[in-house]
C-alpha cells in the first residue's frame, strides 16, 4: 500500500464511522499565542475541546501537517540521525468532541489496524496511564491483549504528578489527559525492550499510534481544570505506520521518502540513497515548502527564523556533498508531486515556494563558503573545541544558526563553547539596546543647563537652540532633510512622562517660516531637559538659533482632555468600586485614556455607567481647575492622591479638577466644561487584580456616539424597522426563528418516517427476503441512519442500501437484518457499493457505512444490489 492510500484509508474508515473529514490545518496556528506551530491534529480544534468553540459535528478525522521545530515538541536535531524523526511529518488523527469516548476510541483504533491495515495482533502492544483500571480492562478483557503485552506506565521518577509519557499535553497549558500508546513489535531481530522496560529506546517496539483521553485544562499556574465534557484525541504519524505497512525499519525508506531521497541525490549527484545528508534534505524540504505555503518568510525572529535554519542546514548539508549553487528549491517540484494532490493548497503556492526557497538559498550562498573557510581555520587550530566568539561570528556576520554550526559539530565531532557563545550573543543585545537608547535621545551628552518648561501657561514661546543632536552625536547644524534632535532653553513642548504622551509641532526661523523642524515626539533626553525629535523640511538651523516654537493645539487639547477626565474616572472608581482601588499605569494621548487599576472583578454595567454619570456631572459643573505648588506634607493634607512607586520632591504639583485632588506634573483643561462628552469604551482584565479601562473624551466620544448611532441604523434596515424598536423587532425575529427551528425538526422527523413507508413498497422480494436500494434526496448521515432502523422494522427480513449525495460527496450505508447476516455482511454490501462510487467502506454484518467520491455512478451501483444479494441467498 502506498503511502497515499494509507492516507486516504485512515480518513474513510472513520468517515464511515460518522466522522466529518476536516482539512488539514496550516502549520501556523489561527490565533494561539502558546503555540509557535501546529504540533499536532488537535491545536486545531483547541477551542472546541475547550468548550469555547461549536461546530456542525462531534466527530472529526483529519490528515494534519505538523512540524516539531522550535517550542515544547523539538525534534530538529536528530534528523537525519535516526530512523524516524523529522522536523515536518502528518498525523492521522480521529477526535472525538463529548461523544466517544476510551471505550470506542480503542475499539476503532484495534479494528483499523488489525482488519483494515491488516496488522497481526501479536504484533501489537498497548500502554495506559498507570491508575487507568478502565483503559486496562477495555484493553484486556474486551480486545483481548494479552495483560503482559498492556503495560501501564506511571509517572516520570523526580518528576510531578502527570509528568508521563503516558499524559499528553499541548503545550505548557491547553487540553491535556492521559493517553493510551499501540506499538508494534518489529521482531526479535532488532534490538530493544518493550515499553517502560530499560532498553525501551531501542528499535524494536515502535510507538505508532497515541490515544489520548482529553480531561483537563492546564491553565498558567500549572492547575488542571476538568473539560467541559471528556473528548478523544488521537494521533499516528503517518510516516511510522507507512514503514510498518511497507515493512521497512526507516520512515526513510518508504515511497514518499524514497522519491524525495532520490529527487536529493539526482540535485547533488550521489549515489547512495542511505547518506544521512540526503535525509536531512528530503526532511527539510517538506518543513520548508509547507512554512512557505503557510506564509512564514525566512527571518531572524520566531518562525521565520525557524525557517531560516531549517532551510540553511538543508543547504550546508548540500554544500557538504559538493553542492555550491542552489539547488534546494529544485526539489520542490518532486515534493508537489508526491503530495500535491493530498494538500492542494501546496500545489497551488508552487511558485512562491520556489521563489522564496531560491531566494533564500542565493543570501546565504554568498557568506556559506566564507564562513566554512572561517570554521576550518578555527578547527585546524582545535578540533575538538569551537570557541564561543567564532561561533558567535559564523552566526553574526556568516548567518551560521547556531544549531547549523552543532550539526556539523556532531558530524566532525567538536563541541561548542556554549557559554561563551552566549555571552556574545548578550553583549551584542546590550549593545544593540543602548545603540537604540541612544536613539531615543536618553544617553545623549549633554552639560548644559535645564529645560525652562512654558507649558501650562503657552502653546508658542521663543526658545534658543543650545544643542543638536544628528544620529546620537552633538553637531553644530542641521540641514534640510536631516533628521535629529533640538534641546532649547525654553519651551512649551510638554516630554512624555507621567503617562502623557510628548507634543507635536513645530519650530520656525524667520519671519517667512524660512526654517522648519517638524516635531514629532517630545522626550526627556535627561531628568528635566527637553528633546524635540524631528526633521527639518526647510532651511538649516543651528546652535545658538533662537526659534518660534508651536505646540499642535489641536493634538494637545485632545491629549489634554483625556488627561483631565482620567483624574475625575479615578475619583469616580474609587467612588463606585470602593477605595482599594489605586491606579497602576495609564496612558494618555490624543486618541485615549487607557487607565489600569486594582480591582478583583470585572466592572458590571451599572458600575460603568455609574462612573460616566458621575464624570459627566462634575463636567456639566464646568468648574475651573486649578494646579498649585506646594510642600509635600501640605499636599498630602490635603486629601491629594498620591501614586504608586512615584518620588516626589519636596515641593508637589497638586491639581485640582472638579472634587478631584491629585498630584500631577501634565497639562489640564481649564475648566471640566472643555473636557466635552466621556464615554468609557471598554473594561477587561490584564493581570491577577488588575483591570484596564479604556475612555474617551470631547471630539472623540462625539464620533464614537456618531458610530453607534450609525450602526443602530444598519440593524434598523436589516430588520425593516425603526431605530427605536429594534429591541422589539429582534425579539420578534429570534421568536419566529425558535418556531421554524422547532416545525423544520418536525418535518425532516416526518419527512424521514414517510419516506421510510413509500420507500418500504418499493422494496423487491428475492427468495422471500426483501431487498431494496435507494437514494434519498436531501438527506444527511443521521436521517440515512433513521430511516435504514424505520425500514428494517418494517420490512423484516431484509437487506438494504441507502444513499445520499451532496456535491461531490456520496455517503452510504447499509443494513441487513439479523436473520440474514450468516449469508449477507453489510459491511461488505456497503463496501460493494462504494468501491463502484470512488470510495471504500465496511463495519459491522448488520450495519455499515462508507463514503464515496462519484454521485454519477451511483444508479447503477445501487442497480447492482439485488443480483449481489441474490448470489448469497
Ligand atoms: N495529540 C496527541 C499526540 O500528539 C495525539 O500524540
Amino acid at each position: 500500500m502506498k503511502t497515499k492510500e494509507i492516507r486516504q484509508k485512515f480518513v474513510d474508515y472513520f468517515v464511515s464511522k460518522g466522522h466529518t473529514h476536516v482539512a488539514s490545518s496550516p502549520l501556523v496556528p489561527g490565533n494561539d499565542p502558546t503555540l509557535l506551530f501546529t504540533n499536532a491534529g488537535m491545536v486545531q480544534f483547541k477551542d472546541v475541546f475547550l468548550g469555547q468553540e461549536k461546530r456542525p459535528y462531534n466527530r472529526a478525522v483529519t490528515a494534519q501537517r505538523s512540524l516539531r521545530a522550535g517550542g515544547k515538541h523539538n525534534d530538529l536535531e536528530n534528523v537525519g540521525y535516526t530512523a524516524r524523526h523529522h522536523t515536518f511529518f502528518e498525523m492521522l488523527g480521529n477526535f472525538s468532541f463529548g461523544d466517544y469516548f476510551k471505550r470506542d476510541a480503542i475499539k476503532y483504533a484495534f479494528e483499523l489496524l488489525t482488519v483494515h491495515y491488516g496488522l497481526p495482533k501479536e504484533k501489537l502492544w498497548t500502554t495506559v496511564y498507570h491508575t487507568d483500571d478502565e483503559a486496562f480492562d477495555i484493553w484486556t478483557n474486551e480486545i483481548g491483549i494479552p495483560k503482559e503485552r498492556c503495560i501501564r506506565i506511571g509517572d516520570k521518577p523526580g518528576g510531578r504528578k502527570y509528568e508521563s509519557d503516558n499524559f499528553w499535553q499541548m503545550a505548557d497549558t491547553g487540553p491535556c489527559g492521559p493517553c493510551s500508546e499501540i506499538f508494534y513489535d518489529h521482531g526479535p531481530g532488532v534490538a530493544g525492550g518493550p515499553p517502560g522496560s530499560p532498553d525501551q529506546d531501542g528499535d524494536r517496539y515502535i510507538e505508532i499510534w497515541n490515544l489520548v483521553f482529553m480531561q483537563f485544562n492546564r491553565d498558567e499556574s500549572g492547575a488542571l481544570n476538568p473539560l467541559p465534557k471528556p473528548s478523544v484525541d488521537t494521533g499516528m504519524g503517518l510516516e511510522r505506520l507507512t514503514a510498518v505497512l511497507q515493512h521497512v525499519h526507516s520512515n526513510y525508506e518508504i515511497d514518499l521518502f524514497q522519491s524525495l531521497v532520490k529527487a536529493a541525490a539526482r540535485e547533488t549527484g550521489m549515489k547512495d540513497l542511505a547518506l544521512p545528508s540526503l535525509r536531512v534534505i528530503a526532511d527539510h524540504i517538506r518543513a520548508c515548502a509547507f512554512l512557505v505555503v503557510d506564509g512564514v518568510i525566512p527571518g531572524n525572529e520566531g518562525r521565520g527564523y525557524v525557517l531560516r535554519r531549517i532551510a540553511r542546514r538543508a543547504m550546508r548539508h548540500g554544500y557538504k556533498l559538493g553542492r555550491k549553487q542552489p539547488f534546494f528549491y529544485k526539489l520542490v517540484a518532486d515534493l508537489v508531486k508526491e503530495m500535491g494532490e493530498a494538500y492542494p493548497e501546496l500545489a497551488k503556492a508552487e511558485a512562491k515556494v520556489i521563489a522564496t526557497l531560491k531566494q533564500e538559498e542565493e543570501r546565504f550562498g554568498e557568506t556559506l563558503e566564507n564562513g566554512m573557510a572561517m570554521l576550518d581555520t578555527a578547527l585546524a587550530k582545535d578540533a575538538k573545541h569551537l570557541d564561543g566568539d567564532t561561533a558567535f561570528k559564523l552566526y553574526d556576520t556568516y548567518g551560521f544558526p547556531v544549531d547549523l554550526t552543532a550539526d556539523i559539530g556532531r558530524e566532525r565531532g567538536f563541541e561548542i563553547d556554549m557559554k561563551a557563545f552566549d555571552a556574545a550573543m548578550t553583549a551584542q543585545q546590550e549593545r544593540s539596546r543602548a545603540a537604540s537608547k541612544f536613539k531615543q535621545g536618553a544617553a545623549l551628552d549633554y552639560k548644559g543647563a535645564k529645560t525652562a518648561f512654558r507649558g501650562y501657561e503657552s502653546m508658542s514661546e521663543e526658545g534658543r537652540v543650545v544643542a543638536l543632536y544628528r544620529n546620537g552625536s552633538g553637531v553644530e547644524r542641521l540641514s534640510q532633510g536631516e533628521e535629529g534632535i533640538v534641546v532649547l532653553d525654553r519651551t512649551p513642548f510638554y516630554a512624555e512622562s507621567g503617562g502623557q504622551v510628548g507634543d507635536r509641532g513645530e519650530l520656525t526661523k524667520g519671519g517667512a517660516c524660512l526654517t522648519l523642524f517638524q516635531v514629532q515626539d517630545t522626550q526627556k533626553i535627561q531628568p528635566e531637559v527637553f528633546g524635540h525629535h524631528g526633521v527639518v523640511t526647510t532651511g538649516e538651523l543651528a546652535v545658538g538659533d533662537t526659534l518660534a516654537a508651536n505646540v499642535d493645539l489641536d493634538k494637545r487639547a485632545r491629549t489634554m482632555r483625556h488627561h483631565s477626565v482620567t483624574h475625575l474616572m479615578h475619583k469616580a472608581l474609587r467612588e463606585v468600586l470602593g477605595y482599594h482601588v489605586q491606579q497602576k499605569g495609564s496612558l494618555v494621548d490624543e486618541d485615549k485614556t487607557r487607565f489600569d487599576f486594582s480591582h478583583n472583578q470585572p466592572m458590571t454595567a451599572d458600575e460603568i455607567r455609574r462612573v460616566e454619570g458621575l464624570v459627566n456631572a462634575e463636567i456639566l459643573k464646568n468648574e475651573a481647575t486649578t494646579a498649585e505648588v506646594m510642600p509635600i506634607d501640605e499636599a498630602q493634607k490635603s486629601g491629594a492622591m498620591m501614586l504608586f512607586g512615584e518620588k516626589y520632591g519636596d515641593e508637589v504639583r497638586v491639581l485640582g479638577i472638579g472634587s478631584s485632588r491629585e498630584l500631577c506634573g501634565g497639562t489640564h483643561v481649564a475648566r471640566t466644561g472643555d473636557i466635552g462628552l466621556f464615554r468609557i469604551v471598554s473594561e477587561g482584565g490584564v493581570a491577577a487584580g488588575i483591570r484596564r479601562v479604556e475612555a474617551v473624551a470631547g471630539t472623540v466620544a462625539v464620533q464614537l456616539s456618531q458610530q453607534d448611532r450609525e450602526r443602530v441604523a444598519h440593524v434598523a434596515e436589516a430588520l425593516k424597522s425603526q431605530p427605536q424598536e429594534i429591541e422589539l423587532k429582534l425579539a420578534q425575529v429570534m421568536e419566529s426563528v425558535k418556531v421554524l427551528e422547532k416545525e423544520l425538526a418536525k418535518l425532516k422527523g416526518k419527512m424521514a418516517s414517510s419516506q421510510g413507508d413509500s420507500l418500504a413498497d418499493s422494496a423487491v422480494d428475492v427468495k422471500g427476503v426483501k431487498v431494496l436500494a435507494v437514494k434519498l434526496d436531501g438527506a444527511d448521515v443521521k436521517t440515512l441512519r433513521d430511516t435504514l432502523d424505520q425500514l428494517k422494522n418494517k420490512l423484516k427480513s431484509s437487506a438494504i442500501v441507502l444513499a445520499a449525495s451532496e456535491g461531490e460527496k456520496v455517503s452510504l450505508i447499509a443494513g441487513v437484518t439479523q436473520d440474514l447476516i450468516a449469508k449477507v455482511k453489510a459491511g461488505e454490501l456497503v463496501n460493494f457499493v462504494a468501491t463502484q462510487v470512488g470510495g471504500k467502506g465496511g463495519g459491522r454484518p448488520d450495519m455499515a457505512q462508507a463514503g464515496g467520491t462519484n454521485p454519477a455512478a451511483l444508479p447503477a451501483a445501487l442497480e447492482s444490489v439485488r443480483d449481489w444479494v441474490e448470489q448469497r441467498l
